[in-house]
């Protein structure tokens, strides 16, 4: 009796933005184990499925990553069908990649399903082009969760050479900021902070690279936020304020009105 899990990316937030593939698992599947930042409506797919909490909170007890593997694969030696829910895409920051590993060492058969990774939905629903011919013609994606990690891939990145896209970075963002202008990049390198993109408390901030430390954001502690730092950030004023969400128009906060200006 072996069942199957499908390791399903969920996206940015907006459950239209989920896969088709990805809801018709949810509708199919026994058991759901998600993720934080997973959308109730995505899980309201799943009707006939068991859906429990595994996600891991800043600060707060969570369950063991090994416990999930072993939960994961006890659910499908008993032949249920198991949707494994993440943020995004699960191979980005979503460690899908050691959850496929260890359903691939204990031979239980498995799925991937991206999902639209919020590294490039976020900006793209702020109107931010990661690549735009004569700004950028490649970008990178960081965590900002850990300056060991990143701080050696910043400084190996030459100043404006691309876009750079920092997940997880809220909090740092005031020291990655200070290494990129130790590092040399402009002081008036367009930035902006895209939080709970997709969501109906969506907004964006837009400024310079000089003032993203110190930028003053609604809800900074709770929402999810991606960092842009580049000169397509400039294009969210141009593209951003035509651009429409299914859920309405993205609130945006500039500089100049963060700061009182
Ligand atoms: C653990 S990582 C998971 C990323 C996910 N696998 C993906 O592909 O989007 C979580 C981070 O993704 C970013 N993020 C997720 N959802 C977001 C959203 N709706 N708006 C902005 N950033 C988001 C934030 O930087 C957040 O801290």
């Amino acid at each position: 009796m072996t069942g199957f899990v499908s390791i399903v990316g969920a996206g940015p937030g907006d459950p239209e933005l989920l896969t088709v593939k990805g809801a018709r698992r949810l509708a199919e599947a026994d058991l759901v184990l998600y993720d934080a930042l997973v959308s109730g409506e995505a899980l309201r797919l799943a009707t006939r499925a068991h859906c429990f909490f595994v996600g891991k909170r800043a600060g707060l007890p969570s369950i063991r990553q090994e416990a999930i593997h072993r939960i994961l694969i006890a659910a499908a030696r008993v032949g249920k069908r198991v949707v494994r829910l993440k943020a995004g895409d699960p191979f980005v920051f979503g460690r899908g990649g050691e959850e496929a590993l260890a359903l691939a060492c204990a031979d239980v058969p498995y799925e991937i399903v991206p999902g639209v990774s919020s590294a490039i939905a976020a900006p793209a629903l702020a109107g931010i082009p990661v690549t735009h011919r004569g700004f950028a013609s490649g970008f990178a994606v960081l965590s900002g969760h850990d300056a060991a990690a990143w701080g050696p891939m910043v400084d190996a990145i030459p100043p404006e050479s691309m876009t750079l896209v920092v997940l997880m970075g809220l909090g740092a963002r005031a020291t990655i900021a200070e290494r990129l202008l130790q590092r040399g990049w402009p002081r008036a390198t367009p930035a902006a902070v895209l939080l709970a993109a997709s969501t109906p408390g969506a907004a964006t901030w837009v400024g310079t690279l000089s003032e993203l430390g110190s930028a003053s954001l609604p809800d900074a502690g709770r929402a999810p936020g991606t960092l842009v730092v580049g000169r397509v950030a400039s294009l969210a004023t141009a593209i951003g304020s035509s651009v429409r969400s299914g859920l309405g128009a993205t609130a945006t906060i500039t500089a100049a009105r963060a700061s009182g200006a």
